[in-house]
């Protein structure tokens, strides 16, 4: 029987890919910061629908002191973990107001490192696992107008990046995803992004399976967005800081 460890299970992405790899078959391990009513119907829902065992755990990305007894606490290991955790935060604020930065490079970047080398040092000594983690296009050039989560996600895929290559000697798989926009409640406030590069989280769910199943290193959720990210990465210097992206 093969288990899934979902940390940040109540983001729109994590209750996706928990339908998902329950429909498989995966007994699952749903890890948020509020282990609240809500994560419990969740996981008796979950439980009854694919009659798979689900349990509910605490997990706090930013309590990096209390990673190591988090996963040793965990009653059965998980053969996958899925990190979907991140915190888009508020780019004004973060210019002046290092708290907020500092809040959104421990959220996204800091917390990855701390909880998945704890994971990757295990799976490395038992030679299986795969860790699949959820970065972001945003990571793939800094731009004016986010470059602080920017910068938190593209060393969140180097660092992925860096894993992968260590761990592929010991047969543990590490899988970066990178979304371009998704509908979710993270960008509720946010314009809405246009349709075509919009990803729905059950897509982001799909790709995440496909990138378990077929182990695969990089994917990117709508391969257009691979195109797009080719083209700025390639926009001159003294172009893009013309421009307002
Ligand atoms: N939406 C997009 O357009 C987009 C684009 C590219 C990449 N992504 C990435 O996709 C992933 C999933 O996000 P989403 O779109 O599904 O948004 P979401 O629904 O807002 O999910 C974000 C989740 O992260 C959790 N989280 C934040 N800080 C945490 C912490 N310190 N400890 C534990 N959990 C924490 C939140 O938990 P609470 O419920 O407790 O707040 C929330 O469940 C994120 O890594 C995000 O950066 C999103």
């Amino acid at each position: 029987m093969s288990t899934l460890l979902i940390l940040g299970s109540s983001s729109d992405v994590g209750i996706a890919c928990a339908h998902r790899f329950a429909k498989e078959g995966f007994d699952l391990i749903l890890a948020t910061r509020n282990g609240d009513e809500y994560q419990r119907n969740l996981a008796a829902d979950l439980s009854i629908r694919y009659n798979v065992h689900v349990v509910s755990v605490q997990f706090d990305a930013l309590a990096t002191s209390s990673h190591k007894s988090f996963y040793e606490s965990l009653g059965v290991k998980p053969n996958v973990v899925l990190s979907v955790f991140g915190y888009l935060g508020n780019h004004e604020q973060a210019l002046s107001d290092f708290t907020q930065a500092n809040l959104i490079i421990a959220s996204n970047f800091v917390g990855n490192v701390s909880i998945l080398g704890i994971i990757a040092n295990d799976m490395e000594s038992k030679r299986e696992g795969t860790i699949i983690c959820v970065s972001s296009v945003a990571g793939e050039r800094g731009r004016k107008s986010n470059y602080i989560y920017g910068s938190s996600k593209a060393g969140l895929t180097a660092f992925l990046s860096g894993l992968r290559a260590r761990l592929a000697a010991s047969n543990v798989h590490v899988a970066t995803i990178i979304p371009g926009f998704i509908k979710t409640k993270m960008v509720e406030l946010l314009p809405e992004t246009p349709k075509p590069i919009t990803a729905s989280a059950a897509q982001v769910a799909d790709a995440i399976w496909l990138a378990n199943k077929a182990k695969k290193d990089v994917v990117y959720v709508l391969p257009i967005w691979r195109l797009i990210m080719f083209i700025i990465r390639n926009i001159p210097e003294r172009i893009f800081k013309k421009t307002n992206l």
